[in-house]
């Protein structure tokens, strides 16, 4: 199997990518989603790794009635159909911050790499319905990058609320969920449409399963959280670079 040409990295937050746009000195590419036309949010900063392939890290951008980033499943959704649609990346990678569970081993401040991706808030109990809404998707494997990187592993549920309801915690822990966030599945079903696939990489800034409120302790070790991501997720690109899927 051929290298890989081209590697499109997602991320929600700005906060997120601004550390691998850095590392990489990338630049913003402002014509890349100009087929669109219109004022699409997503931004992409393009550049070329050691190998030659070229990478495009692709955020979701702001929301211009809120003025907030477009984390979720919505801006998730644009931003893969765009990057498969115009960029046509062998992989894509999604990096951002998510909740961890102190019942699977999880810690604040750790690394997962993702095995595969459910909705956890997408409950519709009609036959047939109920299967398309968790809409399980598995990710690309990728043992060699998981050995190298000494990360954790586990299922990452998607959902568009940063808190859990009772019936999101028993479906998350009836799915084995280790990593609760707002985005991957969304770009799994997308990136599947176009036979693209996808891994995740994210980093813990809350505990579920722990006795503080979710969006205070998100907001306390977002920084840490994106310091983390800062180092692992330039080592993803750097283990990807000159590799085929298959080397994964
Ligand atoms: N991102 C960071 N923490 C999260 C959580 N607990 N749920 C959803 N998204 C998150």
């Amino acid at each position: 199997m051929a290298p890989i040409a081209r590697v499109a990295v997602l991320f929600a937050m700005d906060a997120e990518a601004r550390p691998l746009i850095d590392a990489l000195g990338l630049t913003l590419d402002a014509d890349a989603f100009a087929r669109v036309g219109g004022d699409v949010p997503m931004r992409v900063y393009s550049g070329t790794l050691k190998s030659g392939a070229r990478v495009d890290v692709v955020c979701a951008g702001s929301c211009a009635r809120h003025n907030v980033c477009n984390v979720g499943t919505v801006g998730a959704a644009l931003s893969t159909y765009e990057t498969c649609a115009t960029l046509r990346p062998d992989v894509i990678v999604n990096a951002g911050t998510a909740g961890g569970f102190a019942k699977r081993g999880g810690e604040v401040g750790d690394v997962y790499v993702a095995t595969k991706f459910k909705n956890h808030d997408r409950r519709i109990p009609i036959p047939g319905y109920d299967k398309y809404g968790v809409g399980e998707y598995d990710a690309w494997p990728t043992p060699r990058l998981i050995e190298a990187l000494g990360c954790k592993t586990g299922v990452v549920c998607t959902g568009n609320s940063l808190d859990a309801t009772e019936t999101c915690r028993a479906l998350l822990d009836e799915f084995e969920c280790s990593v609760k966030e707002m985005e991957a599945a969304a770009i799994a079903h997308v990136a599947h449409l176009f036979n693209v696939p996808v891994i995740a990489v994210k980093t813990i800034t809350d505990i579920v399963d722990g006795p503080q409120a979710t969006e205070e302790e998100f907001l306390r070790n977002l920084s840490s959280a994106a310091d983390a991501l800062r180092d692992v997720v330039p080592r993803v690109v750097e283990f990807l670079d000159g590799k085929s899927v298959d080397e994964l």
